[in-house]
Protein backbone atom coordinates (compact mmCIF):
# COMPACT_ATOMS: atom_id res chain seq x y z
CA UNK A 1 0.00 0.00 0.00
CA UNK A 2 0.98 3.35 -0.94
CA UNK A 3 2.36 5.36 2.16
CA UNK A 4 -0.27 8.55 2.96
CA UNK A 5 1.81 11.81 4.07
CA UNK A 6 -0.50 14.69 5.31
CA UNK A 7 0.61 18.13 5.60
CA UNK A 8 -0.99 21.50 6.32
CA UNK A 9 -0.09 24.95 6.31
CA UNK A 10 -1.68 27.52 8.93
CA UNK A 11 -4.69 28.73 8.20
CA UNK A 12 -4.60 32.30 7.54
CA UNK A 13 -6.45 34.91 9.22
CA UNK A 14 -8.83 36.87 6.69
CA UNK A 15 -8.24 40.10 8.86
CA UNK A 16 -6.10 41.82 6.37
CA UNK A 17 -3.73 40.95 2.88
CA UNK A 18 -1.25 38.55 2.26
CA UNK A 19 2.13 39.00 2.58
CA UNK A 20 5.28 37.58 2.38
CA UNK A 21 5.47 35.54 5.97
CA UNK A 22 2.05 33.71 5.09
CA UNK A 23 3.55 33.17 1.72
CA UNK A 24 7.13 31.79 3.06
CA UNK A 25 4.95 29.31 5.67
CA UNK A 26 3.04 27.91 2.29
CA UNK A 27 6.06 27.78 -0.18
CA UNK A 28 7.55 25.28 2.62
CA UNK A 29 4.95 23.01 3.18
CA UNK A 30 4.34 23.28 -0.49
CA UNK A 31 7.91 21.99 -1.39
CA UNK A 32 7.19 19.07 0.78
CA UNK A 33 4.17 17.98 -0.11
CA UNK A 34 5.59 17.88 -3.97
CA UNK A 35 8.43 15.96 -2.89
CA UNK A 36 7.07 13.56 -1.22
CA UNK A 37 4.43 13.36 -4.25
CA UNK A 38 7.75 12.96 -6.17
CA UNK A 39 8.66 10.25 -3.88
CA UNK A 40 5.78 8.04 -4.29
CA UNK A 41 3.80 9.24 -1.08
CA UNK A 42 -0.04 9.47 -1.06
CA UNK A 43 0.04 12.99 -0.18
CA UNK A 44 -2.74 15.18 1.40
CA UNK A 45 -2.01 19.01 1.34
CA UNK A 46 -4.08 21.43 3.18
CA UNK A 47 -4.53 25.14 3.73
CA UNK A 48 -7.18 27.85 3.67
CA UNK A 49 -8.23 30.39 5.77
CA UNK A 50 -9.54 31.01 9.70
CA UNK A 51 -12.70 33.56 9.45
CA UNK A 52 -14.51 33.57 13.10
CA UNK A 53 -13.42 35.92 15.97
CA UNK A 54 -12.82 39.04 17.38
CA UNK A 55 -10.35 40.31 14.98
CA UNK A 56 -12.18 39.19 11.58
CA UNK A 57 -15.38 40.46 13.17
CA UNK A 58 -13.20 44.27 13.82
CA UNK A 59 -12.04 44.21 10.60
CA UNK A 60 -15.31 43.48 9.03
CA UNK A 61 -16.66 46.36 10.56
CA UNK A 62 -13.77 48.71 10.64
CA UNK A 63 -14.72 48.21 6.92
CA UNK A 64 -18.22 48.53 7.33
CA UNK A 65 -19.12 45.12 5.96
CA UNK A 66 -20.98 42.03 7.63
CA UNK A 67 -18.09 39.64 8.52
CA UNK A 68 -18.91 36.88 6.30
CA UNK A 69 -19.16 39.17 2.45
CA UNK A 70 -15.62 40.77 4.27
CA UNK A 71 -14.60 36.70 4.99
CA UNK A 72 -15.35 36.08 1.45
CA UNK A 73 -13.31 38.34 -0.34
CA UNK A 74 -10.34 37.80 1.78
CA UNK A 75 -10.37 33.92 1.94
CA UNK A 76 -10.59 34.30 -2.21
CA UNK A 77 -7.39 36.83 -2.01
CA UNK A 78 -5.27 34.19 -0.42
CA UNK A 79 -6.30 31.85 -2.19
CA UNK A 80 -5.43 33.60 -5.36
CA UNK A 81 -2.32 34.27 -3.85
CA UNK A 82 -1.30 30.73 -3.07
CA UNK A 83 -2.35 30.13 -6.26
CA UNK A 84 0.35 33.10 -8.31
CA UNK A 85 3.27 31.50 -5.59
CA UNK A 86 2.49 27.79 -7.22
CA UNK A 87 0.99 25.97 -4.30
CA UNK A 88 0.08 22.99 -4.56
CA UNK A 89 -2.62 22.37 -2.01
CA UNK A 90 -5.49 19.41 -2.18
CA UNK A 91 -8.29 21.13 0.05
CA UNK A 92 -8.77 24.97 0.60
CA UNK A 93 -10.51 24.72 3.56
CA UNK A 94 -12.47 27.73 5.32
CA UNK A 95 -13.57 27.86 8.90
CA UNK A 96 -17.04 29.16 7.85
CA UNK A 97 -17.52 26.15 5.90
CA UNK A 98 -20.59 23.75 7.10
CA UNK A 99 -18.42 20.69 7.30
CA UNK A 100 -16.41 22.40 9.92
CA UNK A 101 -18.88 23.68 12.30
CA UNK A 102 -20.32 19.96 11.83
CA UNK A 103 -16.95 18.58 12.92
CA UNK A 104 -16.30 21.67 15.77
CA UNK A 105 -19.91 20.54 17.42
CA UNK A 106 -18.71 17.02 17.37
CA UNK A 107 -14.76 17.81 19.27
CA UNK A 108 -16.22 19.79 21.56
CA UNK A 109 -19.16 16.73 22.58
CA UNK A 110 -16.58 14.03 22.83
CA UNK A 111 -14.47 16.57 24.98
CA UNK A 112 -17.19 17.29 27.26
CA UNK A 113 -18.35 13.54 27.34
CA UNK A 114 -14.69 13.30 28.60
CA UNK A 115 -15.18 15.41 31.65
CA UNK A 116 -12.85 17.68 30.25
CA UNK A 117 -15.32 20.78 29.89
CA UNK A 118 -16.89 22.69 32.43
CA UNK A 119 -18.40 26.14 32.57
CA UNK A 120 -17.20 29.24 34.70
CA UNK A 121 -16.37 32.59 34.21
CA UNK A 122 -13.15 34.33 32.73
CA UNK A 123 -11.51 37.35 34.03
CA UNK A 124 -8.43 38.58 32.55
CA UNK A 125 -6.34 39.73 29.71
CA UNK A 126 -6.73 39.00 25.85
CA UNK A 127 -4.93 40.85 23.17
CA UNK A 128 -7.56 40.37 20.22
CA UNK A 129 -4.48 40.67 17.61
CA UNK A 130 -2.96 37.46 18.59
CA UNK A 131 -6.68 35.83 19.74
CA UNK A 132 -4.57 34.91 22.76
CA UNK A 133 -5.38 35.16 26.79
CA UNK A 134 -2.73 36.45 28.61
CA UNK A 135 -1.22 35.65 32.24
CA UNK A 136 -0.47 39.14 34.07
CA UNK A 137 2.97 37.75 34.79
CA UNK A 138 3.60 37.45 30.74
CA UNK A 139 2.46 41.49 29.79
CA UNK A 140 4.92 44.29 30.26
CA UNK A 141 3.60 48.16 31.02
CA UNK A 142 4.63 50.98 28.23
CA UNK A 143 5.66 54.13 29.33
CA UNK A 144 2.11 55.33 28.52
CA UNK A 145 1.18 52.58 31.24
CA UNK A 146 -0.74 50.61 28.93
CA UNK A 147 -0.06 46.86 29.20
CA UNK A 148 0.96 44.82 26.35
CA UNK A 149 1.32 40.81 25.37
CA UNK A 150 4.53 39.57 24.78
CA UNK A 151 3.94 39.67 20.85
CA UNK A 152 3.94 43.80 21.18
CA UNK A 153 -0.13 43.59 21.06
CA UNK A 154 -2.20 45.61 22.99
CA UNK A 155 -4.59 43.62 25.87
CA UNK A 156 -7.66 44.52 27.60
CA UNK A 157 -9.56 42.96 30.19
CA UNK A 158 -12.22 40.72 29.74
CA UNK A 159 -15.06 39.00 32.15
CA UNK A 160 -17.50 37.16 30.77
CA UNK A 161 -19.12 33.78 31.50
CA UNK A 162 -17.46 31.13 29.83
CA UNK A 163 -16.90 27.22 29.25
CA UNK A 164 -13.23 26.07 30.35
CA UNK A 165 -11.44 22.97 28.89
CA UNK A 166 -9.18 21.12 31.57
CA UNK A 167 -5.77 22.06 30.32
CA UNK A 168 -4.38 21.61 33.84
CA UNK A 169 -5.10 17.75 33.69
CA UNK A 170 -3.10 17.64 30.66
CA UNK A 171 0.71 18.43 31.95
CA UNK A 172 1.98 15.27 32.32
CA UNK A 173 0.76 13.47 29.31
CA UNK A 174 2.05 16.61 26.97
CA UNK A 175 5.81 16.23 28.98
CA UNK A 176 5.75 12.73 28.01
CA UNK A 177 4.69 13.23 24.23
CA UNK A 178 7.93 15.43 24.06
CA UNK A 179 10.06 13.60 25.98
CA UNK A 180 9.18 10.37 24.14
CA UNK A 181 8.72 11.85 20.55
CA UNK A 182 11.41 14.36 20.82
CA UNK A 183 10.66 14.80 16.93
CA UNK A 184 7.36 16.09 17.62
CA UNK A 185 8.43 19.70 17.87
CA UNK A 186 11.07 20.89 15.15
CA UNK A 187 13.19 22.77 16.10
CA UNK A 188 14.61 21.98 18.82
CA UNK A 189 15.04 25.18 20.32
CA UNK A 190 11.16 25.39 20.11
CA UNK A 191 11.20 22.24 21.46
CA UNK A 192 12.54 23.49 24.81
CA UNK A 193 10.30 26.62 25.27
CA UNK A 194 7.36 24.71 24.92
CA UNK A 195 8.34 22.02 27.12
CA UNK A 196 9.40 24.76 29.93
CA UNK A 197 6.22 26.22 29.09
CA UNK A 198 4.27 23.36 30.56
CA UNK A 199 6.63 22.68 32.93
CA UNK A 200 5.97 25.64 34.71
CA UNK A 201 1.99 24.56 35.38
CA UNK A 202 -0.87 25.14 32.84
CA UNK A 203 -4.39 26.96 34.08
CA UNK A 204 -7.31 25.76 32.16
CA UNK A 205 -8.32 27.60 29.30
CA UNK A 206 -11.12 29.66 28.80
CA UNK A 207 -12.59 27.81 24.69
CA UNK A 208 -15.83 29.68 24.65
CA UNK A 209 -16.94 33.53 24.78
CA UNK A 210 -20.15 35.40 25.08
CA UNK A 211 -19.39 39.06 24.67
CA UNK A 212 -19.61 38.98 20.27
CA UNK A 213 -21.18 35.96 18.28
CA UNK A 214 -18.70 35.91 14.98
CA UNK A 215 -18.20 32.05 15.94
CA UNK A 216 -19.12 28.60 15.74
CA UNK A 217 -22.17 27.94 17.99
CA UNK A 218 -21.22 26.13 21.42
CA UNK A 219 -23.82 22.43 21.26
CA UNK A 220 -26.52 23.25 23.47
CA UNK A 221 -25.37 26.26 25.09
CA UNK A 222 -27.09 29.44 24.07
CA UNK A 223 -24.96 32.54 23.39
CA UNK A 224 -21.66 31.04 23.81
CA UNK A 225 -19.25 30.58 20.09
CA UNK A 226 -16.55 28.86 20.79
CA UNK A 227 -12.80 30.14 21.24
CA UNK A 228 -11.15 31.05 17.67
CA UNK A 229 -8.10 28.77 18.21
CA UNK A 230 -10.27 25.73 19.04
CA UNK A 231 -12.29 25.92 15.75
CA UNK A 232 -9.28 26.66 14.00
CA UNK A 233 -7.16 24.14 14.94
CA UNK A 234 -9.55 21.79 14.05
CA UNK A 235 -9.19 22.47 10.57
CA UNK A 236 -6.78 19.49 10.41
CA UNK A 237 -9.48 16.87 11.09
CA UNK A 238 -12.51 18.34 9.29
CA UNK A 239 -10.63 18.08 6.63
CA UNK A 240 -10.02 14.67 6.74
CA UNK A 241 -13.83 14.15 6.96
CA UNK A 242 -13.92 14.14 10.88
CA UNK A 243 -16.15 12.69 12.47
CA UNK A 244 -17.00 10.15 9.50
CA UNK A 245 -14.17 8.29 10.44
CA UNK A 246 -15.37 5.78 7.10
CA UNK A 247 -14.25 9.31 4.88
CA UNK A 248 -12.11 8.95 2.03
CA UNK A 249 -9.89 11.28 3.73
CA UNK A 250 -10.20 9.51 7.06
CA UNK A 251 -6.70 7.70 6.33
CA UNK A 252 -4.61 10.97 6.34
CA UNK A 253 -4.85 11.46 9.81
CA UNK A 254 -3.17 12.24 12.19
CA UNK A 255 -1.26 14.68 10.25
CA UNK A 256 2.55 14.20 9.75
CA UNK A 257 3.37 17.65 10.05
CA UNK A 258 1.56 20.74 10.61
CA UNK A 259 4.01 23.71 9.41
CA UNK A 260 3.59 26.98 11.53
CA UNK A 261 5.46 30.27 12.49
CA UNK A 262 7.05 30.34 15.66
CA UNK A 263 4.47 32.99 16.98
CA UNK A 264 1.82 29.72 16.85
CA UNK A 265 3.87 27.13 18.05
CA UNK A 266 1.94 27.07 22.02
CA UNK A 267 -1.42 26.97 20.03
CA UNK A 268 -0.19 23.49 18.28
CA UNK A 269 1.95 22.08 20.36
CA UNK A 270 0.09 22.18 23.36
CA UNK A 271 -3.42 23.25 23.07
CA UNK A 272 -3.97 21.27 20.33
CA UNK A 273 -2.42 17.66 21.19
CA UNK A 274 -4.49 18.08 24.31
CA UNK A 275 -7.60 18.62 22.88
CA UNK A 276 -6.95 15.54 20.56
CA UNK A 277 -6.39 13.79 23.72
CA UNK A 278 -9.35 14.79 25.68
CA UNK A 279 -11.51 13.50 22.13
CA UNK A 280 -9.69 10.63 22.21
CA UNK A 281 -8.20 11.27 18.75
CA UNK A 282 -4.40 10.25 17.49
CA UNK A 283 -2.30 13.24 17.76
CA UNK A 284 0.06 14.62 15.21
CA UNK A 285 3.43 13.67 14.29
CA UNK A 286 5.07 17.05 14.16
CA UNK A 287 4.86 20.45 14.23
CA UNK A 288 7.90 22.30 12.82
CA UNK A 289 7.78 26.14 12.96
CA UNK A 290 9.42 28.74 11.14
CA UNK A 291 11.35 31.86 12.31
CA UNK A 292 10.52 35.27 10.71
CA UNK A 293 11.28 37.33 7.64
CA UNK A 294 12.26 40.68 8.42
CA UNK A 295 12.28 43.54 6.04
CA UNK A 296 15.90 45.01 5.55
CA UNK A 297 16.25 44.00 9.18
CA UNK A 298 13.18 44.97 10.87
CA UNK A 299 9.91 42.97 11.69
CA UNK A 300 7.18 43.83 9.10
CA UNK A 301 4.23 45.58 9.64
CA UNK A 302 1.65 47.35 8.15
CA UNK A 303 2.46 50.19 10.51
CA UNK A 304 5.81 50.76 8.92
CA UNK A 305 4.27 50.70 5.72
CA UNK A 306 7.04 47.49 4.74
CA UNK A 307 4.97 44.83 4.05
CA UNK A 308 6.26 42.66 0.94
CA UNK A 309 3.12 41.53 -1.25
CA UNK A 310 4.57 37.89 -2.38
CA UNK A 311 2.96 38.19 -6.16
CA UNK A 312 4.55 41.61 -6.54
CA UNK A 313 7.95 40.31 -5.66
CA UNK A 314 7.40 36.76 -7.97
CA UNK A 315 6.34 39.70 -10.41
CA UNK A 316 9.57 41.39 -10.38
CA UNK A 317 12.14 38.55 -9.87
CA UNK A 318 10.70 35.84 -10.95
CA UNK A 319 8.35 32.91 -9.30
CA UNK A 320 10.69 30.54 -8.95
CA UNK A 321 13.64 32.60 -7.99
CA UNK A 322 11.82 33.99 -5.13
CA UNK A 323 10.85 30.42 -4.07
CA UNK A 324 14.65 29.47 -3.92
CA UNK A 325 15.74 32.77 -2.15
CA UNK A 326 13.11 31.95 0.14
CA UNK A 327 14.36 28.61 1.23
CA UNK A 328 17.77 29.18 0.37
CA UNK A 329 18.60 32.18 2.30
CA UNK A 330 17.88 31.52 5.66
CA UNK A 331 17.59 28.31 8.31
CA UNK A 332 14.19 27.51 8.43
CA UNK A 333 13.62 27.88 11.96
CA UNK A 334 15.58 30.79 11.77
CA UNK A 335 14.68 34.39 11.55
CA UNK A 336 16.33 36.18 8.75
CA UNK A 337 16.05 39.12 6.63
CA UNK A 338 14.79 40.05 3.23
CA UNK A 339 16.63 42.89 1.07
CA UNK A 340 16.38 43.32 -2.90
CA UNK A 341 20.56 43.24 -2.72
CA UNK A 342 19.73 39.32 -1.07
CA UNK A 343 17.72 38.27 -3.56
CA UNK A 344 19.57 39.56 -6.71
CA UNK A 345 22.60 37.90 -5.41
CA UNK A 346 21.23 34.18 -4.93
CA UNK A 347 19.75 34.96 -9.02
CA UNK A 348 22.51 36.08 -10.28
CA UNK A 349 25.27 34.03 -8.48
CA UNK A 350 23.75 30.06 -7.43
CA UNK A 351 20.87 30.37 -10.48
CA UNK A 352 22.26 32.10 -13.07
CA UNK A 353 25.95 31.34 -13.05
CA UNK A 354 26.56 28.11 -10.88
CA UNK A 355 23.32 26.44 -12.48
CA UNK A 356 21.93 28.36 -15.23
CA UNK A 357 25.41 28.27 -17.07
CA UNK A 358 26.52 25.17 -15.92
CA UNK A 359 23.01 23.35 -17.90
CA UNK A 360 23.76 26.21 -20.71
CA UNK A 361 27.51 25.24 -21.21
CA UNK A 362 27.25 20.97 -21.01
CA UNK A 363 23.93 21.42 -23.30
CA UNK A 364 25.29 23.65 -25.89
CA UNK A 365 28.21 21.47 -26.82
CA UNK A 366 25.75 18.79 -27.26
CA UNK A 367 24.13 20.69 -29.81
CA UNK A 368 26.90 22.26 -31.14
CA UNK A 369 29.17 19.17 -31.13
CA UNK A 370 27.08 16.08 -30.48
CA UNK A 371 24.42 16.86 -33.17
CA UNK A 372 22.10 17.46 -30.56
CA UNK A 373 22.14 13.94 -30.26
CA UNK A 374 22.57 13.06 -26.31
CA UNK A 375 25.85 11.24 -26.16
CA UNK A 376 26.26 7.30 -24.92
CA UNK A 377 27.76 6.47 -21.74
CA UNK A 378 31.70 5.55 -21.69
CA UNK A 379 33.59 3.89 -19.10
CA UNK A 380 34.04 5.76 -15.84
CA UNK A 381 36.96 7.73 -15.48
CA UNK A 382 37.82 8.43 -11.55
CA UNK A 383 37.08 11.77 -12.63
CA UNK A 384 33.45 11.02 -13.91
CA UNK A 385 32.87 8.17 -11.09
CA UNK A 386 33.28 11.00 -8.25
CA UNK A 387 30.71 12.92 -9.80
CA UNK A 388 28.27 10.67 -10.55
CA UNK A 389 28.53 8.89 -7.28
CA UNK A 390 28.07 12.79 -5.90
CA UNK A 391 24.94 13.10 -7.76
CA UNK A 392 23.70 9.47 -6.98
CA UNK A 393 24.10 10.51 -3.23
CA UNK A 394 21.51 13.49 -3.59
CA UNK A 395 18.45 11.75 -3.72
CA UNK A 396 18.84 10.60 0.26
CA UNK A 397 20.67 13.28 1.42
CA UNK A 398 17.64 15.32 0.31
CA UNK A 399 15.24 12.66 1.60
CA UNK A 400 16.95 13.43 5.01
CA UNK A 401 17.11 16.99 5.25
CA UNK A 402 13.18 17.47 3.72
CA UNK A 403 11.73 15.10 6.70
CA UNK A 404 13.90 17.34 9.08
CA UNK A 405 12.87 20.62 6.91
CA UNK A 406 16.50 21.37 7.14
CA UNK A 407 15.78 23.59 3.22
CA UNK A 408 18.58 25.49 2.93
CA UNK A 409 21.23 22.17 4.55
CA UNK A 410 19.49 20.07 1.58
CA UNK A 411 19.79 23.00 -1.43
CA UNK A 412 23.62 23.44 -0.22
CA UNK A 413 24.26 19.30 -0.76
CA UNK A 414 22.74 20.05 -4.22
CA UNK A 415 24.93 22.98 -4.66
CA UNK A 416 27.99 21.46 -3.72
CA UNK A 417 27.51 19.01 -6.83
CA UNK A 418 26.43 21.49 -9.16
CA UNK A 419 30.28 23.70 -8.12
CA UNK A 420 31.54 20.02 -8.14
CA UNK A 421 30.05 19.79 -11.93
CA UNK A 422 31.71 23.40 -13.05
CA UNK A 423 34.74 22.25 -11.71
CA UNK A 424 34.79 18.77 -13.50
CA UNK A 425 33.69 20.69 -16.73
CA UNK A 426 36.53 23.16 -16.25
CA UNK A 427 39.55 19.69 -15.94
CA UNK A 428 37.86 17.47 -18.48
CA UNK A 429 37.51 20.72 -21.31
CA UNK A 430 35.02 19.06 -23.32
CA UNK A 431 35.18 21.52 -26.27
CA UNK A 432 38.58 20.97 -26.74
CA UNK A 433 38.06 16.74 -26.65
CA UNK A 434 36.47 17.41 -29.75
CA UNK A 435 39.25 18.23 -31.66
CA UNK A 436 41.20 15.07 -30.09
CA UNK A 437 38.92 12.45 -28.81
CA UNK A 438 35.75 12.93 -29.70
CA UNK A 439 34.10 9.77 -28.24
CA UNK A 440 35.39 11.00 -24.42
CA UNK A 441 34.08 14.44 -25.46
CA UNK A 442 30.22 12.91 -25.70
CA UNK A 443 31.42 10.46 -22.38
CA UNK A 444 32.33 13.61 -20.66
CA UNK A 445 29.06 15.28 -21.79
CA UNK A 446 26.72 12.28 -20.97
CA UNK A 447 28.21 12.67 -17.43
CA UNK A 448 27.15 16.11 -17.05
CA UNK A 449 24.35 15.47 -18.46
CA UNK A 450 23.23 13.02 -15.83
CA UNK A 451 24.43 14.37 -13.40
CA UNK A 452 22.21 17.86 -14.17
CA UNK A 453 19.15 15.23 -14.57
CA UNK A 454 19.69 13.91 -10.78
CA UNK A 455 19.76 17.85 -9.50
CA UNK A 456 16.96 19.05 -11.80
CA UNK A 457 15.01 16.41 -10.84
CA UNK A 458 15.43 17.12 -6.96
CA UNK A 459 15.07 20.77 -7.53
CA UNK A 460 11.73 20.26 -9.10
CA UNK A 461 9.68 20.89 -5.95
CA UNK A 462 11.65 24.59 -5.31
CA UNK A 463 11.18 25.60 -8.91
CA UNK A 464 8.36 23.59 -10.86
CA UNK A 465 8.38 25.83 -13.68
CA UNK A 466 11.91 25.94 -14.45
CA UNK A 467 12.97 22.64 -13.84
CA UNK A 468 10.14 21.63 -16.01
CA UNK A 469 11.98 23.27 -18.87
CA UNK A 470 15.45 22.19 -17.15
CA UNK A 471 14.45 18.58 -17.63
CA UNK A 472 12.46 19.26 -21.21
CA UNK A 473 15.83 20.20 -22.50
CA UNK A 474 17.79 17.14 -20.99
CA UNK A 475 15.13 14.85 -22.90
CA UNK A 476 13.69 13.93 -19.96
CA UNK A 477 10.04 12.65 -20.64
CA UNK A 478 7.31 12.32 -19.01
CA UNK A 479 8.95 10.16 -15.91
CA UNK A 480 9.99 12.68 -13.65
CA UNK A 481 9.36 11.06 -10.18
CA UNK A 482 12.81 10.06 -7.87
CA UNK A 483 12.44 6.45 -8.65
CA UNK A 484 12.21 7.34 -12.79
CA UNK A 485 16.16 8.52 -11.56
CA UNK A 486 16.87 4.55 -11.68
CA UNK A 487 16.48 4.09 -15.30
CA UNK A 488 18.90 5.70 -17.63
CA UNK A 489 17.72 8.39 -20.72
CA UNK A 490 16.89 6.98 -23.87
CA UNK A 491 20.01 6.63 -26.27
CA UNK A 492 20.18 8.17 -29.39
CA UNK A 493 17.25 10.90 -28.63
CA UNK A 494 17.86 14.45 -30.30
CA UNK A 495 17.80 17.18 -27.17
CA UNK A 496 15.47 19.70 -28.01
CA UNK A 497 17.61 23.01 -28.89
CA UNK A 498 19.06 24.79 -25.12
CA UNK A 499 18.07 27.95 -24.28
CA UNK A 500 19.35 29.56 -20.96
CA UNK A 501 16.82 28.65 -17.87
CA UNK A 502 17.79 31.64 -15.51
CA UNK A 503 18.76 35.01 -16.84
CA UNK A 504 20.99 37.27 -15.00
CA UNK A 505 19.11 40.02 -12.92
CA UNK A 506 19.84 43.39 -14.59
CA UNK A 507 18.37 46.12 -11.74
CA UNK A 508 16.20 48.34 -14.35
CA UNK A 509 17.75 51.55 -15.13
CA UNK A 510 15.49 54.39 -13.18
N1 LIG B 1 -4.99 32.00 11.99
C1 LIG B 1 -3.81 31.71 12.70
C2 LIG B 1 -3.35 30.31 12.44
C3 LIG B 1 -4.34 29.22 12.74
S1 LIG B 1 -3.73 27.63 12.37
C4 LIG B 1 -4.83 26.60 13.01
C5 LIG B 1 -2.71 32.70 12.30
N2 LIG B 1 -2.85 33.30 11.13
S2 LIG B 1 -1.89 34.45 10.55
O1 LIG B 1 -2.45 34.78 9.28
O2 LIG B 1 -1.74 35.51 11.48
O3 LIG B 1 -0.46 33.88 10.39
C6 LIG B 1 -0.19 32.62 9.92
C7 LIG B 1 1.27 32.37 9.74
O4 LIG B 1 1.87 33.27 8.81
C8 LIG B 1 2.21 32.51 10.91
O5 LIG B 1 2.15 31.51 11.84
C9 LIG B 1 3.51 32.38 10.18
O6 LIG B 1 3.65 31.05 9.79
C10 LIG B 1 3.27 33.21 8.96
N3 LIG B 1 3.88 34.52 9.12
C11 LIG B 1 3.24 35.71 9.28
N4 LIG B 1 4.17 36.70 9.26
C12 LIG B 1 5.41 36.20 9.08
C13 LIG B 1 6.68 36.74 8.82
N5 LIG B 1 6.95 38.04 8.83
N6 LIG B 1 7.69 35.86 8.53
C14 LIG B 1 7.46 34.52 8.44
N7 LIG B 1 6.28 33.99 8.67
C15 LIG B 1 5.26 34.75 9.21
O7 LIG B 1 -1.76 32.87 13.04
Amino acid sequence: MTQTCFITTPIYYVNGAPHIGHAYTSIAADVMARFKRLDGYDVFFLTGTDEHGQKVEKAAADKGVDPQTFADTVSADFRAMSDAMGISYDDWIRTTEERHKVSCAELWRRIEKNGDIYLGHYEGWYAVRDEAFYDEAELTTRPDGSKVAPSGAPVEWVREPSYFFRLSAFQDRLLKLYEEHPEFIAPSSRRNEVTSFVKGGLNDLSISRTTFNWGIQVPDAPGHVMYVWLDALNNYVTACGFPDEQAPRWKYWPADVHFVGKDIIRFHAVYWPAFLMAAGLPLPRRVTSNGWWLMDGEKMSKSLGNVVEPRKLAEIFGLDQIRYFLLREKPFGADGSLSHAAIISRINVDLANDLGNLAQRSLSLVARNCGGVLPTRGTPTEDDKALLDAAAALPDLMRAHIDRQTFHDGLEEVWKVIRAANGYIDRQAPWALNKTDKARMGAVLRVLVDTIRVVATLLQPFMPASMAKMLDQLGVGDQRNFAALAMPLPEGQTLPHPRGVFPRYVEPAT
